[in-house]
């Protein structure tokens, strides 16, 4: 059997194969109350059946402040739990594992959604939008300038990342990956290019990284024992003077010991740079990383079943995550199945059973 559809244990949860399906912003909570919708039920139940072994839901707000836009979803009311719940049920029946993006845009927050007609960059409080915060007021270009968040506000977003794990649980979750990449809050405080702080948040690497390791602690209490928790960083700002590659093998070294489960290994977002994207690019990120001694996940152009599969034997990662191949082909597994030529591989609902990829010819 390839590896690509071997079970993945983490703590008492098993993934049933090796690839996931990457959060993806949907901008579908078109009411801007953060209730997921029957988008959410259709597009992540679909991945559901088409074979991923955990769906991850997207960046969700745990401050209505947190939401990158105000259609993001959000897990800081009940209201919010509840919905999650349905998507959860169905993506279980369909034999995934389902996992949620927890998250707070920081200085990225308040943003047009990337498809808005005519419109882009920062929503004003008109039409909609609200007061972003960031670890110094140093704005993303073309965003608006950030308030600097007090220590006060800090423990408030640490409680809130709490409050949403336990929401989560309460939803049936069996992951919460901690969103640190991209720019957003987090990972605007691991950045020296957007932290500026004086105070214990900041400086070395070790105040940058305060305020993930508080985050992770709370979110630990809050959600069981039994269930993993992974972090999503930027390994590189492909920028000079940036976080580095070896920054984040140090940072996943501190998580390793903050009892995180994996490291989901992605890069950029927070500066504007050349990112030299190409067929797996981001591999060599997840291989470095992985040496801090805890499974990781690489994404990024990963979009052949063999491909994945090389990932996996030479050792570079643990699982691999799948985002825009999945949209346009939500039964990705499935192919994979086939074209590794494992059928008993592929979890197909019984009433696909009979569109199932044919066999691969073998190769003569
Ligand atoms: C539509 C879309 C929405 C995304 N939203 C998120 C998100 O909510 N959280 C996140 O960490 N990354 C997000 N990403 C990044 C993906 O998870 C992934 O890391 C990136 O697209 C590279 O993988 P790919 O080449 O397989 O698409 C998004 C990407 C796309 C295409």
């Amino acid at each position: 059997m390839p590896s690509l559809f071997d079970p993945l244990t983490l703590r008492d949860l098993t993934i049933p194969n090796r690839i996931f399906l990457a959060p993806m912003c949907q901008y579908q909570c078109e009411a801007r109350d953060g209730v997921p919708t029957d988008w959410h039920l259709v597009h992540l139940g679909a991945r559901a059946a088409g074979g991923f072994g955990l769906v991850i839901a997207e960046a969700t707000g745990v401050l209505p402040e947190g939401r990158i836009t105000p259609q993001c979803p959000g897990l800081w009311n009940d209201e919010q739990a509840n919905a999650w719940r349905r998507v959860v049920e169905f993506g279980h029946a369909q034999g995934a594992k389902m996992g949620i993006q927890l998250a707070h845009a920081g200085r990225k927050g308040s943003t047009y959604r990337d498809f808005e007609p005519g419109k882009s960059g920062t929503v004003p409080l008109e039409d909609g939008g609200w007061e972003t915060f960031g670890p110094s007021a140093v704005p993303f270009p073309g965003l608006a300038t950030p308030t600097e968040a007090t220590p006060e506000y800090l423990a408030q977003v640490v409680e809130a990342f709490a409050a949403a794990a336990r929401r989560a649980d309460a939803a049936g979750f069996d992951v919460v990956e901690v969103h640190a990449a991209h720019g957003y809050l987090l990972s605007e405080f691991l950045s020296p290019l957007s932290n500026h702080r004086a105070d214990g948040y900041g400086g070395d690497l070790a105040g940058r990284a305060r305020l993930l390791l508080e985050v992770v602690d709370a979110v630990r209490e809050a959600w069981p024992v039994g269930k993993p928790i992974f972090v999503r960083i930027s390994a590189t700002e492909w920028t000079d003077g940036g976080f580095t590659v070896e920054d984040a093998t140090e940072v996943a070294r501190m998580l390793r010991r903050h009892h995180v489960d994996l490291v989901d290994v992605s890069s950029g977002g927070n500066v504007l740079a050349k990112i030299p994207a190409a067929p797996g690019y981001q591999v060599p990120l997840a291989a470095a990383v992985r040496q801090a001694g805890l499974p990781v996940s690489a994404v990024g152009l990963i979009t052949e079943p063999k491909q994945a599969q090389q990932i996996l034997d030479d050792g570079s990662a643990d699982a691999v995550a799948l985002a825009r191949a999945a949209l346009r082909e939500p039964s990705w597994p499935l192919r994979a199945a086939a074209e590794l030529d494992c059928d008993a591989c592929a979890r197909y609902p019984n009433s696909y059973l009979r569109g199932r990829w044919p066999a691969v010819e073998p190769v003569r």
